[in-house]
């Protein structure tokens, strides 16, 4: 089905929309305009059978967009210089074509894109069978907690603490970056849920103070006051451990790595558990064995205390996220669990944004409002 700019049945589709291409491999730090450019380019016209037309509403922001242009297979395989930036999304259908998997869905229809290919743009077009429709929730959850809350970050919360931490009712855990959007709600989980203490690791006075008062966390760790001294630190961790009554603590969720997971890793209680999550303070560096990189020296520790570290990859869990989803929606109707959502305005400042990610500047789930959606169009949704 071809199109011109006017004749879509939903109403005027530009004929230029921006794009944001990897045109580099970025070398450290991401450099907006050099590794991550914007673009106007001629919006996608042609929509063939099983396919559909995307308006893009919202971008998530993820610390793994950092692995994904390392030239390195991981769990995925790496954006090609040139080719759109890759993101999740919440996008709108403004073409379904002619087909069994596009006449699934009518225009106006809300949907999670699966497809993995590209993301950062206004418009695409995507195969249909990697659409799905974005579920109704009976309260009033916004469409972008299915990119915080109910995406995720929200299912590698409870994933990597349900299952690979399998916290118990009073053991204390221990949570890096814990003001960010995974970190925030695996403290809320092991707290109003299971029943645990909680030290909550952040950087910053203000992050720290809002995970006493908002996130519910029993003592805190400002991490930028140690300064990277391993002495400092263990006063604090000490400190915070003392406060929740605890001499060492049962699961550590790092999200963080480096210089943090090894000075925690002294700390831990016969059996512990050490979830590794994320490892973000070393996703900038190019040469993982350069000192820029603290390697987890102290991890001898864990033998005479049986204590066992283990990665997931939250992909794993997919056949279970449904019902995940549907329980972590009912801890939000209990008040059980916040979310707090930082929603940046425009694409093209996307790659601006992304930096937050790495410097801290983000607290909570960072995503990129895109568009609007379409006015006159009823927002078709499923059940969860
Ligand atoms: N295993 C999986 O399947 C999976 C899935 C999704 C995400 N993850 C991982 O989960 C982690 C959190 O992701 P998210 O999306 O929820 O991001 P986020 O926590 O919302 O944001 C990242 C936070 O990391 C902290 N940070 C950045 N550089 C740091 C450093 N050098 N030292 C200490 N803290 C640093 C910053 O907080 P401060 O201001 O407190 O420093 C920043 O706000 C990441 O490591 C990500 O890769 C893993």
């Amino acid at each position: 089905m071809a199109l011109s700019s006017t004749s879509a049945r939903h109403g005027v589709i530009p004929a230029i929309q921006t794009v944001i291409r990897m045109m580099q491999r970025p070398v450290g730090e991401i450099v907006p305009g050099k590794d991550l450019v914007a673009s106007q380019e001629p919006t996608p016209t042609v929509v063939g059978n099983d396919q559909v037309l995307l308006q893009r509403l919202y971008l998530s922001l993820d610390p793994a967009m950092r692995g994904w242009m390392r030239d390195i297979p991981s769990y995925m395989p790496p954006v090609q210089v040139g080719a759109v930036m890759r993101g999740y999304t919440i996008s709108q259908v403004v073409v379904a074509a002619d087909g069994s998997q596009s006449g699934r869905f009518q225009v106006g229809d809300i949907v999670v894109d699966n497809s993995m290919v590209g993301g950062w743009d206004q418009y695409a077009v995507v195969p249909a069978k990697k659409c799905s429709k974005l579920p109704m929730l009976d309260n009033n959850i916004p469409m972008t907690a299915h990119l915080s809350v109910l995406g995720l970050t929200g299912m590698t919360a409870y994933f990597g603490l349900m299952k690979v931490g399998k916290p118990q009712p009073g053991e204390t855990i221990l949570v890096s970056a814990a003001a960010g959007a995974t970190g925030s709600v695996v403290a809320q989980i092991a707290k109003n849920v299971v029943g645990c203490k909680v030290v909550g690791i952040a950087g910053g006075p203000q992050k720290c103070q809002w995970l006493l008062d908002q996130v519910g966390c029993d003592a805190v760790i400002d991490y930028k006051l140690a300064n990277g001294d391993g002495r400092k630190f263990q006063k604090q961790l000490q400190q915070a451990l003392k406060q929740v009554d605890s001499k060492g603590y049962d699961i550590f969720f790092d999200n963080v790595g480096g210089f943090i997971l090894n000075e925690t890793l002294r700390r831990l209680n016969l059996r512990g558990r050490v979830v590794l999550c994320g490892a973000i303070s070393g996703y900038n560096v190019e040469d993982q064995r350069s000192t820029q990189v603290v390697p987890p020296t102290n991890y001898m520790a864990l033998i005479s205390l049986r204590a066992k570290i283990e990665g997931f990859i939250v992909t794993d869990y997919v056949r279970e996220y449904k019902e995940a989803k549907r329980q972590m929606a009912e801890w939000i109707a209990q008040g059980k669990i916040k979310y707090k959502e930082d929603v940046r305005e425009g694409l093209e400042q996307a790659p601006e944004h992304l930096k937050s990610l790495f410097n801290g500047g983000n607290t909570g789930k960072l995503i990129v409002k895109v568009g609007e959606p379409m006015t006159g169009t009823t927002m078709h949704r499923s059940k969860l």
